[in-house]
């Protein structure tokens, strides 16, 4: 019998986060306030979050710990099983062997309780009543509404309206966790009014529900905002991914060649990635690898700029690979990675290379997640079937190059609640989606005026 999975004990769970910002070569750029042109401050900042989530967004600290109320949460679907893929190894037949860390065991489905937990504790430690967020898939905003009703907090979610459309079981698990699920662009906001004005079709975007729920949440008492992404504190909070899978690997005795995950806002990827970026700042030998989609290039086709993070402006000003924040990306099935910018730590690391990024048209990611499900057994989600694609070509090159790699990646979450975006690709419905230069360069003009990194 050949070993499938490596298992950590509830007391083997890392009690701390890492926070790649102690480790940094060289500083990031600092966020900027779009009045003043000045790094935000704290303050800046407190009509959106509670003051202990903004210390951790600043923080310089290298290890955070982790509430033992937030790891008594972990514990329901924590540590996550790290899994060999014998099965898709053979169908590859490339000499690669292939670990991943499973995120599709919690609750919600994803790797998004692990900041929603920590997100939802804070607010209630700092005496937040309500949280206002945004979805895309829904997987953010379901993920949140557990975490929001595990602690006793009241949450309303923007979901981007072409996945609300599409993906209705999503919006039904926020109402069974007890959050209401709106469909974005919407008539409660100024910024959704806007976005109807000029676009009564809206498919919506993950910038315009940004927005929404920004504005909702400074305007309402007793609210505040959590975004599921992007931010240094949001990447903090996934590193526990990383840092359990370097327990799970050193108990087999075994390191990775080349670390992988899709990327969205690049927030699961940074969690198994950050720990080993780590490793090779201090002269280990490790490549990692960002896989996004050719819709969406924000790492692969965008410049590195200074641009807001939402539609209608009202977030600082961050340092990051983007599209330009009115890019509106073609409405693909991941619709967690339909995300114009990138976080501002991976957007460094690339820039720094120590991070590669690759882009995957959709079809060519379906059949991957397709070949895994008939290999695997598991069903990824759409957003995952990215990492796959770019799993494929790296086993790809290996045999190429004729070198044997150790390959690990994180399985970010599954695709049961899905399915239609299966059905429309067994169907042969799904479209490929090219990102025209037109369209980035149009895209572009509205960031040109912005100060420059
Ligand atoms: C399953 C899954 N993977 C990946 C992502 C992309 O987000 P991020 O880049 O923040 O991990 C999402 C976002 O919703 C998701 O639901």
């Amino acid at each position: 019998m050949e070993q499938v999975k490596v298992l950590l004990e509830d007391h083997e769970i890392p009690k701390q986060w890492y926070n790649i910002v102690a480790d940094l070569p060289t500083p990031m750029k600092p966020p900027l306030h779009p009045g003043t042109g000045q790094q935000v401050t704290p303050d800046d900042l407190a009509a959106i979050f509670p003051m202990n989530i903004i210390e951790q967004e600043a923080s310089a600290r290298r290890w955070i710990d982790i509430p033992d109320e937030v790891l008594q949460k972990y514990l329901l679907w924590r540590p996550s099983p790290l899994y060999r893929a014998y099965n898709f190894e053979k169908l590859l037949n490339c000499p690669v062997k292939i670990y991943y860390k499973n995120e599709g065991v919690s609750p919600a489905g994803s790797h998004k309780p692990n900041a929603a937990i920590p997100m939802a504790y804070y607010n209630k430690v700092a005496g937040t009543k309500r949280i206002v967020t945004e979805t895309g898939a829904g997987q953010w905003g379901s993920a949140l509404s557990m975490a929001t009703q595990m602690f006793g907090l009241g949450c309303r979610v923007y979901m981007v309206k072409i996945s609300y459309e599409q993906k209705p079981y999503r919006r039904m698990m926020m109402n069974t966790w007890g959050a209401e699920c709106i469909p974005s662009p919407s008539n409660l906001t100024q910024a959704g009014r806007n976005v109807l004005a000029e676009h009564p079709d809206s498919p919506g975007s993950l910038g315009i529900a940004i927005s929404e729920a920004i504005e909702e949440a400074v305007t309402t008492k007793g609210s505040r905002y959590a975004l599921g992404s992007v931010l240094n504190h949001v990447l903090l909070y996934q590193t526990i991914i990383g840092l359990e899978a370097q327990k799970q690997m050193k108990k087999i005795g075994v390191y990775p060649d080349v670390v992988m995950g899709c990327c969205g806002g690049g927030s699961n990827f940074a969690g198994i990635a950050l720990p080993y970026v780590c490793d090779k700042i201090h002269g280990k030998k490790v490549k990692l690898v960002g896989a996004e989609p050719s819709s969406c290039p924000s790492l692969t086709k965008g410049p590195f700029a200074y641009d807001f993070g939402d539609l209608a402006k009202t977030t600082p000003l961050l340092p990051m690979y983007t599209l330009g924040h009115d890019y509106i990306p073609a409405p693909i099935h991941a619709g967690g990675l339909r995300y114009h910018g990138m976080a501002p730590i991976v957007s460094h690391l690339v820039r720094e290379k120590f991070i590669e990024a690759r882009a995957y048209d959709q079809l060519k990611t379906f059949d991957a997640g397709v070949k895994w499900a008939r290999t695997e057994g598991f069903i990824p989600a759409p957003e995952t079937n990215h990492v796959l694609a770019a799993v494929v070509d790296e086993a790809m090159r290996a045999r190429e190059e004729g070198k044997e790699k150790v390959i690990l990646f994180n399985w970010s979450g599954h695709g049961l609640v899905d399915l239609s975006a299966y059905d429309a690709y067994l169907s042969g419905k799904l479209q490929a989606y090219e990102l025209p230069d037109e369209e980035i360069a149009r895209a572009l003009r509205s960031i040109k005026d912005f100060p420059k990194p």
